[in-house]
């Protein structure tokens, strides 16, 4: 028998134990090469549903399908060594009833072998939270701006402007941690209202257009990495993702055109003609 290599990932109670602790860095990923190479600076890599409006085109997370999560979950878990890979659900998969959230987060935990799932929690998520942590299936939330509920709210524009949404988001939050969540997301909402619900919760905050004070952060790779023009006002772009692609794309059509391109050490010079290969 073959030895087995050992490969440690981060687990959810080393998640859970950086509450008010070192910040938590968190990226999503998509695919392997991608997961490979932020494997050794993160903590936490998301597979989001976010896939569907920057790598599949759609203008909303609302037509992305399990399916896809799930071949997008196995393309990550095999980039990735080390960082804990959490799968979200995607909008229509786990609303319906708990035995639903659970048909489906057992499904991506199965056939993918991430270690967590996220699901974006409105007041009626508790109930879910706990049915899927009684039963093994570790539980990060999503609060604030909620993606799979734009066509409700009326488009991504940030959450918590009136006393009743504000209270409403600190209030599912307290839900999630009560419900058992290990984690929960703070989307778009004004830095008040995120280090209220970092306050109000034992579990860790992850923050995205929220505040430096929560407990971890986490930005959409090809956001943060500038692969698009337009992003929301809380991305930064670390980097020129768009300006790469477009300078190696202009430079290799330039050297195809001029026939420079494959050179002499692009090509193949075949001498023992005996060998049929
Ligand atoms: O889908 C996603 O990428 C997310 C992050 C924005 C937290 O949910």
């Amino acid at each position: 028998m073959s030895a087995q290599i050992q490969i440690r990932r981060m687990t959810v109670p080393q998640i859970a134990e950086r509450k008010g602790s070192d910040p938590i860095v968190c990226l999503t990923a998509y695919d392997a090469p991608t997961a490979a190479i932020l494997d050794e600076h993160c903590d936490l890599i998301l597979v989001g549903d976010s896939v569907g409006m920057v790598v599949h085109g759609f203008n909303t997370t609302v037509g992305v399908t399990l399916d896809m999560m799930i071949l997008h979950g196995q393309a990550v878990m095999r980039g990735s060594k080390k960082a804990l890979v959490v799968v979200d659900l995607p909008f229509g998969s786990y609303e319906d009833s708990p035995i639903q959230a659970f048909k489906s987060a057992s499904r991506v935990m199965m056939e993918t072998g991430c270690q967590a799932i996220k699901i974006e929690s409105g007041s009626y998520a508790a109930e879910t939270i706990s049915y899927l942590t009684e039963r093994g299936i570790p539980v990060m939330s999503h609060v604030g701006l909620r993606p799979q509920s734009m066509n409700v709210l009326g488009g991504f524009k940030a959450r918590g402007r009136t006393k009743q949404v504000a209270d409403e988001i600190v209030a599912n939050a307290i839900a999630a941690d009560k419900a058992g969540s290990f984690a929960v997301v703070v989307e778009g909402t004004s830095v008040e209202i995120a280090d209220k619900v970092t306050k109000a919760v034992d579990i860790p905050t992850i923050g995205i257009g929220a505040s430096a004070g929560c407990d971890g952060q986490i930005l959409v790779t090809p956001d943060m990495m500038g692969q698009f023009d337009r992003v929301p006002k809380f991305v930064k772009k670390f980097g020129d993702m768009k300006g790469l692609i477009e300078t190696a794309a202009k430079d290799y059509a330039a050297s195809v055109k001029d026939r420079s391109f494959p050179a002499e050490a692009n090509t193949y010079k075949f001498t023992n003609k005996t060998n049929n290969n």
